[in-house]
């Protein structure tokens, strides 16, 4: 795929209208998104106000709509929090870490010759600044901060947006549909739900 020359980007800011370039058109270059994310610097000035903490989950925080053709968001992690074994709803998933660690475990998709629990691929580390990619193709992913004494915090992209995704059990393999809620948007507190909805957590 052609690839325009893209600077990097000095500030969240510049990350944020660039993004909006690159997915003007239809296609998404993965490797040139992937690229610009990792490149950032992280400086938390400039996110702060995004990073909201829940002392019991991990906390999803909206930055920016991306004109509707994708979400970038916050997701704040306390020690010793992870999401479930999910997937991503057809969408590519771009997860950059602001600061401190975060560990990525990919699963195979379970099939029906499931036996011990599902396939766990391989795992990885992500280092402050790092971006990793994942769509459903690739398999099923969780994310644990597994630091028992520092927070982590991550920025996410997803294209298209959407706000159901599956979690698995890793055991059986069987899955539940979520719905993905925001705990703040655009660095204002989103309002109680009434209804109780399941998070990925
Ligand atoms: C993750 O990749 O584990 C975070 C999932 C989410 O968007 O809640």
């Amino acid at each position: 795929m052609e690839q325009t020359e893209v600077m990097k980007p000095e500030t969240l800011e510049e990350l944020i209208k660039t993004l909006h370039k690159l997915f003007e058109s239809d296609s998404v270059n993965v490797e040139e998104v992937q690229n610009i994310m990792e490149s950032y610097e992280s400086k938390p000035h400039e996110w702060m106000k995004y990073a909201k903490f829940d002392q019991y989950r991990y906390t999803r925080n909206l930055v920016n709509e991306g004109n509707g053709k994708f979400n970038l968001m916050i997701l704040c992690w306390g020690e010793g929090h992870g999401s479930s074994i999910h997937d991503h709803t057809d969408s590519h998933c771009f997860l950059k870490l602001l600061q401190g660690q975060l560990k990525e475990t990919l699963f195979d998709w379970p099939d029906r010759t499931l036996q011990g629990g599902m396939l766990q691929r391989s795992q990885q580390v992500l280092l402050e600044n790092q971006c990793a990619y994942i769509n459903d193709s690739l398999g099923l992913h969780r994310v644990e901060n597994v630091s028992h004494t520092e927070t982590a915090i991550s920025l996410h992209l997803y294209s298209p947006p959407f706000q159901t995704c599956r979690t698995f059990d890793q055991r059986t393999g069987h899955h539940n549909s979520v719905k993905m809620t925001f705990w703040s948007k655009f660095g204002e507190r989103t309002p109680y739900e009434s209804t109780v909805s399941q998070e990925n957590n």
